[in-house]
């Protein structure tokens, strides 16, 4: 499994790191409030996991099985919501939690039919990584833990064909693995 992985972008170390301090800006934002956390499973699980435990906030958490890779290396434009049932988020004030922002259609399509059929009373986004590009729709995160260019990365949560998120480091792949 590691013999695939062109190259590391971010260790453990840097990864803990960075989470620390992202959880501490979140913590002072929300200071006050009571989080409702909806983490995108299952690319944002691992991530999701660690964030939480710096965040000494009141919250719940609740999880959304979304698929919209389906296998590949590129989004299929498809986003499937596996289960048909939404955590209660009237009033509360929403933090959705995913792996990265890629084309942004997933987190355009969760926070929309969250913010559509839940009435939260804020919505905002947090994502381990964001890619550098321009998207339609034109989403960005409000809490990013990095900025990454246009290429496929697996490990800590995220996947090529379901393997590769017991990783304990974001990499990239060799082209011939994938
Ligand atoms: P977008 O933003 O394109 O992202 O709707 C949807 C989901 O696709 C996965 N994704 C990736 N998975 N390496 C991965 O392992 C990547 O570079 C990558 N880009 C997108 C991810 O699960 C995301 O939530």
């Amino acid at each position: 499994m590691y013999n695939d992985v062109d190259r590391v972008l971010f260790d453990e170390t840097a990864i803990q790191s960075r989470l620390q301090t992202l959880a501490e800006t979140i913590t002072a934002d929300y200071l006050g409030k009571e989080l409702a956390v909806v983490a995108i499973l299952n690319g944002s699980l691992i991530f999701a996991a660690d964030l939480l435990r710096h965040i000494p906030l009141p919250l719940t958490l609740h999880c959304l099985s979304i698929a919209s890779y389906h296998g590949g290396t590129e989004s299929s434009g498809v986003v499937t919501f596996n289960q048909l049932a939404l955590p209660n988020l009237s009033g509360r004030h929403v933090l959705i939690l995913d792996d990265i922002l890629d084309s942004g259609l997933t987190l355009e399509a969760v926070s929309k039919r969250l913010t559509e059929a839940e009435k939260p009373a804020s919505v905002r986004i947090c994502v381990l990584l964001q890619k550098r590009k321009e998207r339609i729709p034109a989403i960005a995160a409000d809490y990013i833990g990095f900025e990454i260019e246009d290429e496929f990365v697996v490990g800590y949560g995220l996947d090529y064909q379901q393997r590769y998120r017991n990783l304990p480091f974001v990499g990239v792949l060799r082209s011939e693995a994938s």
